[in-house]
């Protein structure tokens, strides 16, 4: 730890989890996550990322007609969720929605749901903060701003506290790496977990 870094009453740093939907293991997402986790980690914070794209997490299944949970990567993922203090979430947008692996990883929190599992629940941390990463082709860095209120909405279910939202409009002509305003609000938003 350099001095920088917050630390929890444990001892421990506080970790930042990273998690990017999306097709590409190296795309615009994933790059403006990085850029978060970089200035998370520059401040003292644990980070781990995980990229959807190389992760098996299906969809909730039916068990004598009661909602169940198949057996997969997730399990992976859950030791993390338990322990962080933030959550960075990286979505493309497609078909003006999240990417479909954003949506199953958001839809498999369903276990830790107070509606589905006050035990379950119980494990999920306290006021854990949240950054929502959006990035998509259209030119308006406003016009999906009501998935950011979608987003903004689930954390609260989840009592997260403190919620962002970085938007990265454009990106078809206007990739990521070039955008450099936009990386380094980026790092200060990692910065500031
Ligand atoms: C299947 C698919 C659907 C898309 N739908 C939209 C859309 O509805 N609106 C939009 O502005 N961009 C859309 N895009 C463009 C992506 O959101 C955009 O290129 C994004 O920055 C890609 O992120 P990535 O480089 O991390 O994959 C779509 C792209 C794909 C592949």
């Amino acid at each position: 730890m350099d001095g920088k870094g917050q630390m929890d009453p444990s001892g421990f740093d506080l970790k930042v989890v990273g998690i990017v939907g999306g097709a590409k293991r190296n795309g615009n997402t994933v790059k403006l996550v990085e850029e978060v986790m970089a200035g998370a980690k520059e401040v003292g914070h644990e980070t781990v990322l995980f990229k959807l794209v190389d992760m098996n997490i299906g969809h909730l299944c039916d068990r004598d007609g009661d909602v169940s949970f198949p057996e997969d990567d997730f399990e992976k993922i859950k030791p993390h969720i338990e322990s962080m203090s933030a959550l960075v979430l990286g979505a493309p947008i497609w078909y003006d929605c999240v990417d479909s692996r954003s949506l199953t990883f958001i839809t498999r929190l369903l276990y830790y749901n107070i509606s589905y599992s006050e035990e379950n629940n119980a494990k999920w941390p306290k006021k854990a903060k949240a950054v929502n990463v959006i990035t998509y082709q259209r030119d308006d860095m406003h016009f999906y701003d009501h998935i950011l209120d979608w987003l903004e909405h689930i954390w609260k279910w989840y009592g997260m506290t403190s919620i962002v939202g970085l938007v990265a409009e454009g990106t078809g002509s206007r990739p990521i790496e070039r955008r450099i305003d936009l990386l380094n609000s980026a790092r200060e938003i990692g910065r500031k977990l």
